[in-house]
């Protein structure tokens, strides 16, 4: 397989495929608390941009929900990073955000949705991504609605698979 590019290297923490340890824990003020599981995968094909997956599953019933994917982008010679997502809801977005350490702090920079999106519509998203000291992912999003402030919508942390 090609060698990672150098300017992927600050985001090599990330590569490969993440499980869910325990199931992860959706809420917001309007819907009925939740859980979930989540497989995220991150891998590259010497460009400078991470491609990913991430698929979301009903915690009990393993049914398949959300799903996003996308590509991620280093501004060179800086400590911006870019996620280019495309969701399952008809939602698409640019994030952007700083990377510190091995933690991403994104926020959303531009959010489309198809003209039949559902109702209430998301008018922000900011997420934190982080490579824990014991070796886990961690990940927590928020959102705001047409109706709702920012708050926060999930929270999971993930385990390295084996490649
Ligand atoms: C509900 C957005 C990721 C599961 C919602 C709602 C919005 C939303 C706008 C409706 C809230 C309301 O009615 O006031 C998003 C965005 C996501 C995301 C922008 C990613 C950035 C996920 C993931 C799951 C999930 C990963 C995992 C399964 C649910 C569930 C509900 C919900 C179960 C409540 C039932 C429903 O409305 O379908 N989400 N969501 N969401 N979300 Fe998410």
């Amino acid at each position: 397989s090609a060698d990672l590019n150098p300017a992927l290297l600050p985001l090599d923490w990330l590569l490969g495929t993440w499980e869910s340890d325990e199931p992860g824990e959706g809420c917001f003020t309007t819907i009925k608390p939740f859980h979930y599981t989540e497989t995220l995968t991150f891998s590259h094909v010497g460009q400078p941009v991470i491609n990913f997956t991430f698929n979301a599953f009903h915690a009990e019933t393993k049914k398949p929900l959300h799903r996003e994917c996308g590509f991620i982008r280093m501004q060179p010679g800086a400590n911006r990073v870019a996620f280019i997502i495309a969701q399952n809801s008809g939602l698409v977005e640019i994030e952007e955000g700083e990377l510190t350490a091995q933690q991403l702090n994104l926020q959303s920079q531009a959010l489309a949705r198809v003209s039949f999106a559902r109702e209430p519509h998301v008018q922000k998203i900011s997420r934190v991504i982080q490579l824990r000291p014991d070796g886990r992912l961690e990940q927590t999003v928020s959102m705001a609605t047409d109706n709702q402030p920012l708050m926060q919508h999930l929270h999971i942390t993930y385990r390295r698979q084996a490649s």
